[in-house]
């Protein structure tokens, strides 16, 4: 069987794709070894599918080449997304930091994307394996368990390897590989960072969250933190473990918002007040409690000299935590890394030196914020293409 393209993984990128270039007239096949399509869309934001973020732009995804996602992000906007969504009926809301949310499931998303497909007269195959890809002649052959399959155009949209459960596989950088295109180091990403056992005090406060500032090198983010039975998670955390690499330290704040010179303060204004009561304040009281164990606090901060006190505040601020790794692609939310910018050409993702051949969404080393960021990037890169194919 003969089309004008060939789309691998149905995904959000792919699925954006293959309606976009099926509604401009292009005969596709949209082809997915899994029963179902969309599944990460579907279990996303807790089921509501954080499906885009207002403040979508290049600065908040980590790539070797930050300028890539510009052209793409630029052409297709969260706005552009929300326009689809309306355009549907599907109600939205907004959350804290600009991200916007369906009211009610994310199968609305992935139902959306499907009649968008269906307006474009996509032919989906789902649950076919992919045995081979090759290329000759101008034309690449798709072989499956069911069938064989040629286009002129093949977009790979098989995103990256976390959650293997969900079907996710590392078949994107195989195939990138085996025409010509390299491969950023893919590493687990927006993940829970785990501790050694040196910091076995942290998790007995496993369930115990604060609102922090998390850093990792120049990253930082100030969101809430959670301990866990393996060391840490929450937002904070999961956003700089995209930019945390083995050996490095990630330093917290447990007091954001508060004036520096704070602890100096409080010993003028309550001198009889314990280092673990005014933390309290700041930190839920387990927390607290373990922070001033730590540091060694005493009863009164009228005993604790002022440079002591300095000292303390110091490292509240940037308590360093030396994690000895994240919980890995099992329980990672997306991948850093993946098919090298430099290969592909930021208009269209294509390969330069393959121009038939397109990559899109996680696939590519674009990796977003938490927030319906890495959603965004998948419209957006899966449109570009599909413009273009
Ligand atoms: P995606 O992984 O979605 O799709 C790839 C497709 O390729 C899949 O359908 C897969 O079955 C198929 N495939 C893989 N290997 C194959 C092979 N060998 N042969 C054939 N098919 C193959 N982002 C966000 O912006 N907001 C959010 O709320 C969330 N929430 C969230 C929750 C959880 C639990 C996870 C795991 C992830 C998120 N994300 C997110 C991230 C988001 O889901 C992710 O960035 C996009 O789904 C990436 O879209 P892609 O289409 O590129 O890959």
């Amino acid at each position: 069987m003969t089309y004008d393209a060939i789309i691998l993984g149905a995904g959000g990128a792919g699925l954006m794709c293959a309606a976009v270039a099926g509604q401009r007239g292009r005969r596709v096949l949209l082809i997915d070894h899994s029963p179902e399509p969309g599944r990460k869309i579907v279990i996303s934001g807790g089921g509501r599918c954080n499906f885009t973020n207002r403040q979508s732009a290049p600065e908040r995804y980590v790539s070797a080449n930050p300028h890539f996602a510009r052209s793409a992000l630029g052409r297709y906007t969260p706005r552009d997304f929300l326009d689809l969504v309306e355009r549907h009926g599907i109600a939205w809301h907004e959350k804290t930091l600009d991200q916007l949310f369906c009211d009610g499931s994310a199968r609305q998303i992935v139902r959306m994307l499907l009649d968008e497909c269906d307006a474009g007269d996509v032919t989906l195959r789902l649950g076919e394996a992919i045995r081979d890809v090759d290329h000759a002649d101008g034309m690449f052959a798709v072989t499956t368990d069911r069938g064989r399959y040629a286009a002129m155009k093949l977009v790979i949209a098989t995103g990256g390897p976390s959650i293997p459960k969900l079907g996710a596989t590392g078949f994107a950088y195989d195939l990138a590989r085996r025409f010509g295109l390299k491969v950023v180091e893919p590493r687990p990403a927006l993940v829970p960072l785990t501790l050694p056992p040196g910091e076995a005090l942290f998790r007995e406060l496993a369930g115990v969250a604060a609102p922090v500032v998390a850093r990792c090198g120049t990253a930082a983010f100030a969101e809430a933190a959670l301990f866990t039975h393996r060391g840490l998670s929450g937002p904070a955390i999961l956003q700089v473990s995209s930019y945390w690499r083995h050996g490095e330290a990630v330093a917290i704040d447990f007091l954001p918002g508060r004036d520096k010179g704070w602890l100096l303060a409080a010993k003028r204004v309550a001198p009889r007040a314990s280092l673990r009561k005014l933390l309290g304040e700041a930190v839920p009281d387990r927390l607290a409690a373990t922070l001033a164990e730590q540091l060694g606090a005493g009863e009164r901060l009228a005993d604790t000299r002022d440079a002591v006190l300095s000292e303390w505040e110091a490292r509240l601020r940037a308590w360093s935590f030396r994690p000895n790794g994240s919980e890995g692609f099992a329980k990672a939310e997306v991948t850093v890394g993946g098919v090298a910018t430099a290969g592909l050409s930021q208009k269209d993702m294509s390969a330069r030196h393959l121009p038939g051949l397109h990559v899109i969404g996680e696939a590519v080393d674009v990796t977003g914020w938490l927030g319906g960021y890495n959603f965004q990037w998948a419209w957006a890169s899966g449109w570009a293409a599909g413009q273009a194919i």
